[in-house]
């Protein structure tokens, strides 16, 4: 098995949850503050050694290219005006030690078709990261360096996986494992995808990072489309259980759920607070906007 250089970013998906702001724009450019989703796992995935950054866009996501592009035109006009931090800055959000390349996955057709868009360059003995930039994880180690630092050693494809209520099972898969302290490994036995409450096999669900065996490849490759006709990750991950192994890893940090409008408002909260610059001006308009509110 070759070392973990390779992350895929699937940014295809419609967003409907997100309407109307991803009508015309992927979710993965929206921004918390001043920085679009997207980039925020993009500086994950270096942070953990990646070099090879893949992205799997849609129809409204030549956005995520430009993003990702050097922008001279820009750079010269920073650089006129004294703003040589801010320029220096863009340049270096894909350090020259990366490359991007770019798959079109011309239908929705699933998370699972999404990743199997990149099998061209994936071979076999080559494990490759999954990070879903919807999912916007804060760690003090960036949760896919502490990941990339358990596979050092397992070798083991391996999911990241967090609490949920059992409420919540019905929106995540669901991965049949025990629970570990925070930090370590467990193998796990089998997962679910979104079983309702009460039939699920765990508390443990799964979040947008992932570590993958290249193998997961050929097994997407055949898979037909499983419940609401999408090619679910799931099904080949289930088969990656049932052969090579997986592990389950609860990382150490926090997970906003930037696809859906409340985690996004969570997000950009958590962040706005904690801003170097702009995080006492928000606390204090917190307390205002909800003293405002208590008087009404
Ligand atoms: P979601 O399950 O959040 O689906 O996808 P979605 O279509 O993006 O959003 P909603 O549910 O309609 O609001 C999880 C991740 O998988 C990608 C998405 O871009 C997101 O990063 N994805 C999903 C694809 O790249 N292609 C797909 O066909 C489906």
């Amino acid at each position: 098995m070759r070392p973990l250089r390779t992350a895929i970013f699937p940014v295809a998906g419609l967003g409907t949850r997100f309407l109307p702001a991803t009508k015309a724009q992927p979710k993965e450019m929206l921004t918390v503050i001043d920085k679009p989703l997207i980039q925020f796992a993009v500086e994950e995935a270096v942070s953990a050694g990646i070099t090879r950054l893949i992205f799997v866009i849609g129809r409204t996501k030549r956005s995520i290219a430009d993003h990702f592009d050097a922008n001279p035109e820009l750079d010269m006009l920073l650089r006129s005006k004294g703003k040589d931090k801010m320029a220096d800055y863009l340049r270096a959000i894909v350090p020259p030690s990366c490359c991007c390349i770019y798959f079109r996955q011309a239908e929705a057709l699933g998370l699972g078709h999404a990743v199997a868009c990149a099998a061209p360059v994936i071979d076999a003995d080559e494990p490759f990261a999954v990070l879903l930039a919807d999912d916007l994880m804060d760690g003090t180690v960036p949760v896919l360096a502490q990941m990339a630092q358990q596979f050092e050693s397992s070798g083991r494809s391996m999911l990241a996986v967090k609490e949920v209520a059992p409420s919540e099972t019905g929106s995540y898969g669901i991965v049949d494992a025990d629970l570990p302290p925070e930090g370590e490994l467990s193998r796990v036995r089998g997962m679910v995808e979104k079983p309702a409450e009460g039939s699920a096999p765990s508390n443990l669900a799964v979040v947008g990072r992932y570590i993958l065996d290249g193998r997961i490849m050929d097994m997407l490759k055949d898979q037909a489309p499983g419940s609401g006709g999408e090619v679910l990750l799931t099904d080949a991950i289930s088969k990656l259980i049932d052969g090579p192994g997986v592990d389950a890893y609860r990382f150490k940090g926090h997970r906003y759920d930037c696809g859906s409008k409340i985690g996004f408002i969570e997000a950009t909260m958590a962040h706005a607070l904690a801003h170097p610059e702009y995080g006492a001006q928000t606390r204090s308009m917190m307390r205002a906007l909800l003293d405002a509110e208590k008087s009404k």
